[in-house]
């Protein structure tokens, strides 16, 4: 709270402007406005505090400009689903990541733009991705039990880059059909730190400057795809299922470059924000052995008769209800923003053009009102109806966002998240060094736990043990 000294300046040069804005609750600005509360605390905490103090709505200023805080379901489906919508832009987040992603995905997009024939293009929104996403599941399956083979070797990991890395190259087989090398990763990790230092800057764009080598690092990233489509093209191969082929074969005419700006841009979407999933799954799992348990058994009987398909996986209740619980009690994605294009009225104040406003579904996710003992992973809540009583993009759960400008990868990263927990749970025991809460930083939009190190123990080995000493 700053001090009356401070609350007197702020209210000395714009007591006028807040008159208008009398009705809305909010902490007292001082002469950073509001914005002190967000220095050295993570954004999302600081949504969250709000919603518990202030409500649905909570009135904040970033310096002299006003702005809102949503933490009300009716507001934030007026921002997100209502024909209103089209008022609210996305925040500078197309700005901020453009260099790195490219303006040819729906990312980036104005609303009012091309945004609409950026998202028909996107491998997500195409009408044959559940027959893709079926045909997905076997090829992701081998790449992540490779993956896991290999970490096994290693006597010590740290779950966020391990799971990052993995999750990167079952992605690259969905995309191009096979894994790819360490070079293309490190130039995605380059070019995504780019795009995070523009994200986290607290200076104006201009003054941001891109990292040594970016230019030729970026041609060198998605030039890798546009080979891999020429030789694709050639190749011609029609029992190939990735994605790339998928698009030659239905679209043939699709311009290279865009293809391969494409291909780049789901690891941008979903590489970061699956992974840490899946490291927020392992260890609240950890915590709760029993749900640890029963995912093991489950997991184990659907790969007893074979590889995973997407039919047993749409049947593993409670690998799905893991894989819902995490994205509820640890969403990787937790604070979203929105800009009037130009004035607009909302929550009874008139929000001027270019005002920040900040969704978060942090505290939704975990209301008191809504849910039962919000604070514990309980993936049970799921089952009987959990999943129709709470459906994605509802009220109190939208870890992928809402309406129509949701998540475009949200039915690829729900097969992801399901087979890669079925997998790793079929075959180990992610054994972490602690299940106290970890720390939690922020890179590319997404949270980024910190410090979640342990070891992988097979679980034939751990089964053998046990029997042994039984
Ligand atoms: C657990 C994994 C994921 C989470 C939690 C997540 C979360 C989100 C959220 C919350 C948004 C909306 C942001 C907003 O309203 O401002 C979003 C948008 C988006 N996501 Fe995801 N995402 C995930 C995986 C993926 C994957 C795998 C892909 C690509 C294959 C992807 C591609 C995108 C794209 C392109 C958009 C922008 C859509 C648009 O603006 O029309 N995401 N994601």
């Amino acid at each position: 709270m700053p001090n009356a000294l401070s609350r007197g300046i702020f209210n000395l040069f714009f007591g006028a402007k807040r008159k208008p804005f009398a009705s809305l609750p909010g902490p007292q600005p001082g002469i950073l406005g509001t914005a002190g509360d967000f220095l050295g605390a993570s954004p999302w905490d600081v949504c969250a505090r709000y919603g518990r103090e202030y409500g649905g709505v909570t009135l904040i200023w970033m310096g002299p400009n006003p702005g809102l805080v949503l933490n009300d379901p009716a507001l934030i489906a007026e921002v997100y689903e209502s024909p209103r919508r089209m008022e609210f832009e996305k925040g500078n987040i197309s700005e901020q990541i453009r260099p790195s992603v490219t303006d040819d995905t729906a990312f980036t997009a104005e609303l009012r733009g091309d945004w609409v024939r950026k998202r028909q293009l996107e491998p997500g929104a195409q009408p044959w991705a559940t027959e893709w996403l079926a045909d997905q599941v076997g090829p992701m399956q081998a790449a992540i039990s490779e993956s896991v083979d290999a970490l096994l070797k290693q006597r010590h990991i740290d779950l966020t880059p391990a799971l990052r890395r993995l999750t990167f190259d079952a992605f690259s087989v969905a995309s191009v059909g096979e894994k790819l090398s360490d070079q293309v990763f490190e130039d995605f990790m380059l070019l995504a730190r780019a795009a995070d230092a523009r994200i986290q800057s607290k200076l104006p764009l201009k003054f941001v400057k891109p990292p040594k080598d970016f230019d030729a690092v970026k041609a060198r990233f998605y030039g890798h795809f546009v080979d891999r489509i020429r030789e694709a093209r050639k190749r011609q191969d029609p029992r190939a299922v990735d994605i790339m082929s998928r698009y030659l074969r239905e679209t043939p005419g699709i311009d290279d470059q865009v293809l391969a700006h494409m291909l780049g841009g789901t690891y941008f979407g979903g590489a970061f924000s699956s992974s840490v999933t899946l490291v927020g799954a392992f260890h609240q799992l950890n915590k709760y052995p029993d749900a640890d348990a029963r995912l093991a058994a489950e997991a184990a009987s659907l790969v007893a008769d074979g590889p995973l398909t997407l039919a047993k996986l749409d049947a593993a209740k409670w690998v799905e209800a893991v894989a819902y619980e995490a994205l509820r009690i640890l969403p990787a994605v937790r604070v979203m923003t929105r800009t009037p294009s130009k004035d607009a009225q909302l929550a009874g104040v008139t929000l001027p053009a270019g005002s920040m406003i900040m969704i978060s579904n942090q505290h939704l996710h975990r209301d008191p009102a809504h849910w039962p003992d919000p604070d514990t992973f309980k993936p049970e809540r799921w089952l009987d109806g959990g999943t129709t009583r709470d459906p994605l993009g509802s009220g109190h759960f939208f870890p992928f966002g809402r309406g129509p400008r949701a998540c475009v990868g949200a039915d690829f990263a729900m097969v992801f998240l399901k087979m890669a927990l079925a997998t790793i749970a079929s075959r180990v025991k992610i054994q972490l060094d602690s299940t106290e809460p970890f720390e939690e930083g922020f890179f590319f939009g997404v949270v980024l736990p910190k410090g979640v190190t342990g070891k992988l123990v097979a679980r034939t080995a751990q089964a053998l043990l046990k029997a042994k000493v039984g």
